[in-house]
């Protein structure tokens, strides 16, 4: 998008020290916002983050925070309200995989990914709300009182053998989205989300840097190509301006092709 579509807002971005959420609040500062870079061990990376933003004029503060606890959700929003006064977009990013056959998956693993893909979100996202409905709202800054976007996955709609307790999380967020997006749209909070494909960062690693996990990634890919962090943070900044004012429940898959059933593409 042209020009600086969120000047004046305040945006937090969790998980924002790597791969996707790097992106989405590298591009929401370069769109003009206000931003916390938010993550739980990587110091040096949100450190280093917040100093390019910086650099660039941009105004940025690093919070080390575990989204997937209440004290840890309760430290980022205070912060936020400590540093801006509040907060107009909240982007619940944050994400982790803890793989295994399901009948290998120890409880553990279950919980540790629920607790951080699902509950997180849903911490960060009570957080956003009760933000917005302290903060005045100015409608020339941002035509709705506040945004939350989660990051979902291809994987909210496409079962994933060796991987039930991310595509449970990742499904029961489409729901907490779309429950929360009718709850609140009357008070113009707007709810949304964005849903990857396969987006090349340290999560799928093992996959893309190995050169037949590569080919066979691709081949469920219609568009032809792995797709890169800022594919996402592009249609993050729209939906988090008021270009998509009216969008609203949503969630928008940016995967090349990859929720069309591309076994189908030669048959029939
Ligand atoms: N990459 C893909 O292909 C893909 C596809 C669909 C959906 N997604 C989703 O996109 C989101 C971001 O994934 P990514 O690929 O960018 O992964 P990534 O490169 O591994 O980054 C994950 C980020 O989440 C942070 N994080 C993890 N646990 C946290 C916690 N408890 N509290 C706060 N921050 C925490 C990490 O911070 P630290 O490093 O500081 O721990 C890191 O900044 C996730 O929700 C993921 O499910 C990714």
């Amino acid at each position: 998008m042209e020009g600086k579509p969120l000047a004046g807002q305040r945006a937090l971005v969790t998980g924002a020290s790597k791969g996707i959420g790097n992106a989405i609040a590298c591009a929401y500062a370069s769109a003009g916002a206000s931003v916390v870079v938010n993550y739980r061990s990587s110091r040096e990376e949100a450190e280093q983050m917040k100093a390019d933003i910086n650099k660039s004029g941009g105004e940025a503060l690093a919070v080390k925070a575990d989204i997937s606890t209440i004290e840890g959700c309760e430290k980022l929003f205070r912060s936020v309200e400590q540093e801006w006064g509040g907060v107009d977009i909240v982007v619940a990013n944050a994400g982790i995989q803890r793989d295994a056959a399901f009948m290998e998956m120890s409880a553990e693993d279950w919980h540790r990914v629920i607790d951080v893909n699902l509950t997180g979100q849903f911490i960060c996202a009570q957080g956003a709300v009760r933000c917005f409905r302290r903060c005045k709202h100015d409608p020339e800054i941002s035509a709705a009182r506040g945004k939350v976007i989660f990051t979902s996955s291809v994987h909210q709609k496409i079962p994933w053998p060796g991987h039930v307790n991310y595509a449970a999380a990742k499904g029961g967020l489409k729901l907490l989205m779309e429950t929360m997006a009718l709850e609140l749209a009357h008070e113009k909070i707007r709810v949304n989300a964005i849903a990857p494909g396969a987006i090349q960062t340290d999560i799928n690693e093992d996959v893309w840097s190995d050169e037949e996990g590569r080919k066979k990634m691709l081949q469920l890919i219609p568009y032809g190509r792995i797709g890169e962090p800022e594919d996402i943070a592009k249609a993050a900044v729209w939906l988090a301006s008021d270009e998509s004012d009216y969008v609203v429940g949503t969630t928008l898959f940016v995967d090349g092709g990859m929720t069309l059933y591309p076994s189908f593409r030669d048959a029939g």
